[in-house]
C-alpha cells in the first residue's frame, strides 16, 4: 500500500472547448465565464488553495490565454484603481490568484480528461496528488477536499468525490459501485463506469469532479485504451485501480453539500442564482427581488416548478 503523505499538488483540467456554452465559448473559455463576478476558474482555485494545495498545474489548451492573464498581476487597473483610491475594486483584482502558485502547461491533442491529467505525469512525479474539475464548484463552507485528504491519509491509495443523484441523472457522470467501511460518509470503490444509462448503472453514486489520486494512475493512464466518445476516460483507468490497484484501494467521500453545477447553460444559470442568493453583500437584495420576480411571474407560468432549464 502507498504510505501516505501530505498532499501540495493540484491538477485543475481546462483544455475543454465549452462547445455546450456556443457562441459565447467562441473567444471566451468557458473557465472564464462569470458566475456572480468571478470566473468560474476563480473558485477552483480558492477552493484548492483554501484546502493548502497552492502548488497548481493548469492543463490548458489553444485559445486559454485569458486563463494566464486572469491569475497574472494587471498593472496598468491596479494603478489606476490605487490613483482613483479604489480600494474595494483593487483588492477584488488582486486576489484572484491569492496565495496560488499556478503553472501552465497545454495538453496538445484533445484525448479526453485521462489523457488531460496524464499530461502532469512529469510536474506530479512520485506524490499522491489532487484534481479538481472547474463543472462542479463546491461552496467554500464544505470541506470536501480536506475530508478527502483526510481520508486518504489512513487509507492511502485514491480517494474520489462521490454524490448520490437521482437514478436518471446517473448518465451525466462516471458511476461508482460501493461497498460500506462502517464510516457514515465512506466507502470502499468496487467498481467505476463512465456515464452509464440508467438501467445498466451498478449505483446511484455519481463521480463529482474532485479527487486524490495515486501517482500509479499514470501508469494506468499509459495503457488505458480510448473508452467512451472515444476519450481517454479517468473513469476507466481508476477502474482498473480499484479492480487491481498495486498500490491501494480507492475510496469515495460520500458529498452531502452545497455543490453547484456549472457544466451546461441550465446547471450554470441555477448555480450564479445559488450562489448570487447565498452572498452576504448581493444576497439580501437579489433574494427579495427575486421573490418578487417568482411571485409576480408564477401565476403566469404555472409549469415553472417542472420545467427543465436544459
Ligand atoms: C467528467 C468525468 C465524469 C465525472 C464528471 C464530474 O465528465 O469523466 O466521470 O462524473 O466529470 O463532473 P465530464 O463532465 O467532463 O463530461
Amino acid at each position: 500500500m502507498t504510505r501516505p503523505c501530505r498532499i501540495t499538488k493540484a491538477v485543475i483540467p481546462a483544455a475543454g472547448l465549452g462547445t455546450r456554452f456556443l457562441p459565447a465559448t467562441k473567444a471566451v473559455p468557458k473557465e472564464m465565464l462569470p458566475v456572480v463576478d468571478r470566473p468560474a476558474i476563480q473558485y477552483v482555485v480558492e477552493e484548492a488553495v483554501s484546502a493548502g494545495l497552492s502548488d497548481i498545474l493548469m492543463v490548458t489548451g489553444r485559445n486559454k490565454g485569458s486563463l494566464e492573464d486572469h491569475f497574472d498581476r494587471s498593472y496598468e487597473l491596479e494603478n489606476v484603481l490605487r490613483t482613483k483610491e479604489e480600494h474595494g475594486k483593487l483588492s477584488r483584482l488582486t486576489s484572484s490568484a491569492a496565495g496560488a502558485d499556478i503553472h501552465y502547461l497545454r495538453q496538445g491533442d484533445a484525448q479526453g480528461l485521462g489523457h488531460a491529467v496524464l499530461r502532469a505525469a512529469s510536474y506530479i512525479g512520485e506524490n499522491p496528488f489532487a484534481v479538481l474539475l472547474g463543472d462542479d464548484l463546491i461552496d467554500a463552507r464544505d470541506t470536501l477536499l480536506a475530508r478527502m485528504a483526510e481520508v486518504h491519509a489512513r487509507h492511502g491509495g485514491s480517494v474520489l468525490a462521490l454524490m448520490e443523484v437521482p437514478r436518471e441523472q446517473i448518465f451525466r457522470y462516471g458511476c461508482a459501485a460501493v461497498a460500506g467501511t462502517g464510516e457514515h460518509d465512506v466507502v470502499r470503490v468496487t467498481d467505476l463506469v463512465e456515464k452509464p444509462s440508467p438501467d445498466l448503472a451498478p449505483s446511484t453514486y455519481a463521480v463529482l469532479g474532485r479527487y486524490v489520486l495515486d501517482p500509479e494512475v499514470f501508469t494506468v493512464l499509459r495503457r488505458t485504451l480510448p473508452g467512451r466518445g472515444g476519450e481517454i476516460q479517468l473513469t476507466d483507468a481508476l477502474r482498473e485501480m480499484c479492480l487491481a490497484g498495486a498500490r491501494g484501494p480507492v475510496h469515495g467521500v460520500v458529498f452531502a453539500g452545497r455543490r453547484y453545477d456549472t457544466g451546461d447553460p441550465g446547471d450554470y444559470l441555477r448555480a450564479v442564482v445559488q450562489l448570487a442568493w447565498e452572498r452576504e453583500d448581493l444576497g439580501p437584495g437579489f433574494r427579495s427581488w427575486l421573490g418578487e420576480f417568482v411571485r409576480s411571474n408564477a401565476p403566469r407560468v404555472p409549469a415553472v416548478q417542472g420545467a427543465g432549464l436544459e
